[in-house]
Formats: structure tokens, C-alpha cells, sequence
């Protein structure tokens, strides 16, 4: 059995332990700082595989020894995005609970691989893999996933079609900035650019971009997760099951796309190393355009984090 830990027993953390231990993709073990948190959830979700028919074991820790030995550690510990918040406004608070996890997860999981969740998404990985000093192959981050979902969700309900057939891709960095390319973006193999008109696409785009606000504002106390965990299931049943998919990751990029030294959102093939694979799609000028601008976006993030420290 695979063991997989979750670093953070909130919404995201649990509902995604949840989704594997239905999956039985593994044994989890939640991990959170509040004490009983953890452990009470852990518990439920236990009590739960009778009733759901799976043998996943799930544990709660407060103590990192716990996760010794794990082959996946889902990074979701940090504080949530509040109306009115940006990510960034997260940074601060987030990279400091990121880099006490990441020293914890080299010194009890050095073998893992490491899926980030915590906003801003693209620092933060950025954060992990600094830290933690394992290849960049093995830290990447749950971002396009998610958006991808949205875009999909959205044409969907515009075209009365079912959300199964719809390949969605967007690029860039999880923020304001992402890069939703409608040319690529297909319905059976038919780019929607044959099917919607310019004006729709691009309200489904905006749509898209402002997805996590929309549901933030929404809730008002707490952020989405239900398809935030779906996708970190998605990935996570990607490496377990070495199936090299071709997935929207934010990935360390070394020179695709022309950047260096920087987490962006863009596909990548996902297996049991990893990061397998980053695929270049021939992008054009106004897409390129866009795509830089998202990772300037980022860039000046990273920068403002090592002003940090
Ligand atoms: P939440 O507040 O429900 O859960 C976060 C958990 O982290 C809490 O239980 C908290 O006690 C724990 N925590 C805080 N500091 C910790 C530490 N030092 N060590 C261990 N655990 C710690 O928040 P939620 O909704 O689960 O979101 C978690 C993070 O994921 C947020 O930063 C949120 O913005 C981000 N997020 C990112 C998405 C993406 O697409 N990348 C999608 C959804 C959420
Ligand atoms: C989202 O997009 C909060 O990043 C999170 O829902």
C-alpha cells in the first residue's frame, strides 16, 4: 500500500483524504497543528469504510514522525483565502507555515513526492522545492487542474453538453493571470473556437479566471473545496498508478517555454516519478504574450518571498 500523507486537516485535506480512501489509492495519514483535528476526522473517515466499502487506512497525527517513510505528502496547511483577500495577501502567513512543513517533510519523507495546494499556489511550490531541496520533478503544485475544471464546467452549461467530453486548457500561474486557451480547448476533438463566439469565450474565460473568488464570495468563510480535492485525487491516482497523463500541473520550468527558475501552470506528463515530462504546446503571439505576463506575475511573487528571508 502506498502511504500518503496530508499535510493539513482542513477542507481541502480532508475532503481529499476522503476521495483517495474511496479511491484506495493508499493509507493516509492527516496531519494538522490543531490538536484532536486530525485524529477526530481521521477517525470518521476510518469508520467510514464499511459503510463505503474501502480498506484505506487513515490515521491523525500532531507529529510529523508520523509521516516517516510516506511515498506522497499533499501539502495543504495555511490559512484559506477570505472575501476581499487576494492570494497574495496570503503570502506572508503562508510561506512561513510552508517552510516549517517543507524542513519537516525532508527530514521525515526525504523520498517523497510532493504535491502543493497552499496559496499562492506558484510561490508556494516554489517555497516547498527550495526548502525541501529535492528535484523539482518531485514538488509540483495543484493549480490547472482545478482551473481546467472550471473552464470545462462553464462551457458545459453554455453548450448543454456533457462535461465529459470536454478537454479544457489553461496555462499560467493560479491567480489573476491565468492563461485559458480556448484554441486548445476541445469539445469531442472540436476547438471551441468552431462553437461559441468570441464574446461568450471570453465571458466564460473571465469566468474562469475569477472561479476561486466567485466561490469565496459565495461561502464567505472558507474557500472552494470540493474540486480542489478532486484534483489533488486526480494527481495523486496519476503517480500511484504510473499513469502518465498528460495533466495541467504547476511545474519547475528549466527553459520550456523560455523560463527558468520558476513554477508555472502548463501540462505536463504525471507518473510514478513525478513530473515525467513538461509538453510544449506552439503557442501563438497573443497567448505567448499572455503566458509571460502570468509569469512575471510570479516571478515578482518569488522575488518578494526571498526579500523575505
Ligand atoms: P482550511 O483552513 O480549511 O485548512 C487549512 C488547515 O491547515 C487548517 O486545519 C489549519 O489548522 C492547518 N494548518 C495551519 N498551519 C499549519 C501548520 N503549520 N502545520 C500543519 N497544519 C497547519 O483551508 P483549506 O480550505 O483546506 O485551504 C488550504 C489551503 O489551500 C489554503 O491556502 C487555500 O488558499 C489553498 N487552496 C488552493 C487551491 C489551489 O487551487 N491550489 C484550491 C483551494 C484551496
Ligand atoms: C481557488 O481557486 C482558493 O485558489 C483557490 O478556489
Amino acid at each position: 500500500m502506498n502511504k500518503i500523507t496530508i499535510i493539513g486537516a482542513g477542507a481541502v485535506g480532508a475532503t481529499a483524504a476522503q476521495r483517495i480512501a474511496e479511491k484506495e489509492l493508499g493509507d493516509i495519514v492527516l496531519t494538522d497543528i490543531v490538536e484532536g483535528l486530525p485524529q477526530g476526522k481521521a477517525l470518521d473517515l476510518l469508520e467510514s469504510g464499511p459503510l463505503c466499502g474501502y480498506d484505506s487506512k487513515v490515521t491523525g497525527t500532531n507529529d510529523y514522525k508520523d509521516i516517516e517513510g510516506s511515498d506522497i505528502v499533499v501539502v495543504t496547511a495555511g490559512i484559506a483565502r477570505k472575501p476581499g483577500m487576494t492570494r497574495e495577501d496570503l503570502l506572508k502567513i503562508n510561506t512561513k507555515i510552508i517552510k516549517e512543513v517543507s524542513q519537516n517533510i525532508a527530514k521525515y519523507a526525504p523520498d517523497s513526492i510532493v504535491i502543493t495546494v497552499t496559496n499562492p499556489l506558484d510561490i508556494m511550490t516554489y517555497v516547498t522545492m527550495r526548502t525541501t531541496g529535492f528535484e523539482p520533478q518531485r514538488v509540483f503544485g495543484m493549480s490547472g487542474m482545478l482551473d481546467s475544471g472550471r473552464f470545462a464546467t462553464f462551457i458545459a452549461m453554455e453548450l448543454g453538453c456533457s462535461v465529459r467530453d470536454i478537454s479544457a486548457v489553461v496555462l499560467g500561474g493560479h491567480g489573476d493571470t491565468m492563461v485559458p486557451l480556448p484554441r486548445f480547448t476541445t469539445v469531442s476533438g472540436v476547438p471551441i473556437t468552431e462553437l461559441l463566439s468570441k464574446d461568450v469565450i471570453q465571458r466564460l474565460v473571465d469566468r474562469t479566471v475569477n472561479g476561486g473568488a466567485e466561490i469565496v464570495n459565495l461561502l464567505k468563510t472558507g474557500s472552494a473545496f470540493y474540486a480542489p480535492s478532486a484534483a489533488v485525487t486526480n494527481m495523486v491516482e496519476a503517480v500511484v498508478k504510473d499513469t502518465k497523463r498528460i495533466l495541467p500541473v504547476c511545474a519547475y520550468l528549466n527553459g520550456e517555454y523560455g523560463k527558468k527558475n520558476i513554477y508555472l501552470g502548463v501540462p505536463v506528463k504525471l507518473g510514478r516519478r513525478g513530473v515525467e515530462e513538461v509538453i510544449e504546446l506552439k503557442l501563438a503571439a497573443d497567448e505567448k504574450k499572455a503566458l509571460d505576463s502570468s509569469a512575471e506575475a510570479v516571478k515578482t511573487g518569488i522575488a518578494s518571498v526571498s526579500a523575505l528571508s
